[in-house]
C-alpha cells in the first residue's frame, strides 16, 4: 500500500487557491481540472508500455506505446471534477459512475447509483477529491472489486485526511493513493482541516 503526495510546485499552488474560500465555482473547476493532470499522471506513471517500430522522416526506430488502458470512476458529485483530466490525457478511457453521498450525521456513505463498465486488463481510477474518515472511498473501492475484474485500482484525490488514509489502507491494501495534501485532522462534524470544505458544493456551486 502507498500514498503518494504530489510534490510540485504547480500543484501546491492549485491547491491554495482551491483552499482559499474567496475561489468561485467557475475557477474552482478549472483549477481542480489541472490538478487533477498532475495527479492522473502521477496515478499512471507505471502504466505498461510496449515496444513498437516508428519510422520517422529519417530512418526506423525502436519506441514505447501504452499498452494498458483506462477505467475512470468517478464518485457522485464531486469526483466528476476530476474526470475531465483522465479523459484529456487519455481519450480512450472508459468511464463508470458511482453515487455516494455522505449521511451528515452519521457520515456514513449511502450509495444511490452505480454504472460499472467492464474492467479486464485496465487500471481503475477512483477518482474522489476528498478521503475525510474513508467511508465514500473505502465503499466506492468495495463496489467495484465486487463488480468488475480490473488489473489493478487506483486511488486519486485532492486532500486526503490520516483517518480516511487509515481506513482505506487497512480495507485495501493493495489500492495505492495519490493525493495533492494529506491535512492535519477531521474536526468534530467529519470535514477535513485545513481542507478546503464541501468540493461537491464549491465545485457544482451548490453551496
Ligand atoms: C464527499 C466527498 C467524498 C466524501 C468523503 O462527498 O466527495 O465522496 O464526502 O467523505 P468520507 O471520506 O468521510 O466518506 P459527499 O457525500 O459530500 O457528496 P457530494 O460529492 O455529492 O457532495
Ligand atoms: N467531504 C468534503 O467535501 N469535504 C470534507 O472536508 C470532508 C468530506
Amino acid at each position: 500500500m502507498s500514498v503518494t503526495v504530489v510534490d510540485h510546485p504547480l500543484a501546491r499552488d492549485l491547491l491554495a487557491q482551491l483552499r482559499d474560500e474567496r475561489t468561485p465555482p467557475p475557477r474552482f473547476r478549472t483549477l481542480t481540472r489541472r490538478l487533477g493532470w498532475l495527479l492522473v499522471i502521477e496515478a499512471t506513471r507505471d502504466l505498461a508500455t510496449e515496444r513498437v517500430e516508428v519510422t520517422t522522416p529519417l530512418e526506423t526506430t525502436e519506441q514505447e506505446r501504452l499498452a494498458e488502458e483506462l477505467v475512470a470512476v468517478p464518485v457522485l458529485r464531486a469526483g466528476l471534477g476530476l474526470l475531465e483530466a483522465v479523459t484529456d490525457l487519455f481519450p480512450d478511457t472508459v468511464v463508470g459512475h458511482l453515487g455516494m453521498e455522505r449521511d451528515e450525521i452519521t457520515l456514513q456513505p449511502r450509495d444511490y447509483y452505480a454504472k460499472l463498465p467492464p474492467m479486464e486488463g485496465r487500471r481503475a481510477l477512483v477518482l474522489d477529491p476528498m478521503l475525510a474518515t474513508g467511508g465514500s472511498g473505502t465503499a466506492a473501492v468495495t463496489q467495484i472489486k465486487g463488480a468488475a475484474n480490473p488489473k489493478s485500482i487506483s486511488f486519486v484525490c485532492v486532500v486526503a485526511a490520516p483517518e480516511g488514509i487509515e481506513r482505506l489502507e487497512t480495507e485495501h491494501p493493495d489500492v495505492p493513493i495519490v493525493t495533492a495534501a494529506v491535512d492535519r485532522e477531521l474536526n468534530g462534524v467529519g470535514f477535513i482541516l485545513p481542507g478546503l470544505g464541501d468540493f461537491g458544493d464549491r465545485l457544482h456551486g451548490t453551496a
